[in-house]
């Protein structure tokens, strides 16, 4: 049975009542050799078509797995493929899982997008290869659904952040919720300029996120205010043009966010997180940032 939260008046849970979930202490990550803005699916690539400039690309991404294992989290590396220029952004193929057992266990996404379905089957063979169980959605059911852009796990708990309106259908996150046995809180996105939930949503801790709250419609809202007691808000400038919101925090205290997010970077800093910052204007110009250029994995 599945188990959807739409609605504040529907939670009948407290975040401590949920099962611990452990912390993700690997990442993986996709080298950018054919990261390039060639096609636009979405308003930040708009005017960005020949625009990115691919060594200072290398250098952004080197640092930022580099800040990776500075936290000293495991890194894995996949080589990049001739065609598919949005690869890099290795958040969106799929959505990783560890259930009670310690088995790991994956879902792949469904891309929006024609341009991007083929990124799908080479993460699927990495996850294979690396010991994962896979696992499919139902494709006559789910039309779209792009993995951690649109699903983002709660910290240390058993519970799924999930969001549709852009990339990914509602009905997703019922099989997902059968398939992994947890509870999916859905959310309904409104901006296209904030396509994907990690754009607008990023977990801190287990009682503190970061939002960028017009994103999102009243009843989202109202349970994100509902199920985190510190909800820290980036303005529009920060969010759209800095992707403050797609910033990682991986272990509950260090967040790593692209640089010059002046404000959202006070505000964290005096919640007590530590501040790590990044360039990612290369990949910004394609839509995205510090947090779809990895994938979380345990
Ligand atoms: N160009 C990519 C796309 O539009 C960027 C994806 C960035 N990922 C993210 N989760 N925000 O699909």
């Amino acid at each position: 049975m599945s188990r959807i939260y739409s609605s504040a008046k529907e939670i009948d849970f407290k975040i401590s009542d949920l099962p611990n979930m452990p912390v993700p202490t690997e990442v993986l990550m996709v080298k950018p050799t054919y990261f390039d803005v060639e096609y636009v699916i979405n308003p930040h690539m708009q005017g960005q078509i020949g625009k990115v400039d691919t060594l200072q690309a290398v250098n952004e991404w080197e640092h930022l797995l580099g800040g990776f294992k500075e936290l000293g989290i495991h890194t894995h590396v996949l080589n990049g493929v001739k065609g598919l220029p949005d690869m890099v952004f290795c958040a969106n193929q799929s959505l990783p899982f560890i259930d009670e057992e310690e088995n790991r266990k994956v879902v792949m996404s469904i891309m929006h997008t024609q341009q991007r379905k083929g990124e799908v089957e080479i993460i699927e063979e990495w996850f294979h290869k690396n010991g994962y169980e896979i696992l499919h959605l139902d494709p006559a059911v789910t039309e779209k659904f792009e993995g951690m852009g649109d699903a983002l796990w709660h910290f240390k708990r058993k519970l799924l952040w999930g969001a549709y309106g852009f990339r990914t259908n509602p009905v997703a996150f019922q099989q997902i919720s059968e398939l992994f046995d947890t509870p999916v809180v859905i959310l309904e996105l409104v901006d296209e300029v904030f396509y994907h939930l990690d754009t607008c949503m990023c977990m801190l801790n287990e009682k503190s996120v970061l939002i960028y709250p017009d994103a999102f419609t009243e009843t989202g809202l109202e349970m994100i205010h509902m199920l985190f007691e510190n909800v820290i808000i980036s303005s529009k400038y920060e969010a759209q043009k800095l992707f403050a919101v797609n910033a990682s925090c991986p272990d509950g205290k260090n967040v790593m966010i692209q640089q010059g997010s002046t404000d959202v970077n006070k505000k964290l800093r005096d919640a007590g997180f530590k501040v790590h910052e990044y360039s990612t204007y290369e990949f910004i110009k394609s839509g995205g940032s510090v947090f779809c250029m990895k994938q979380l994995l345990w």
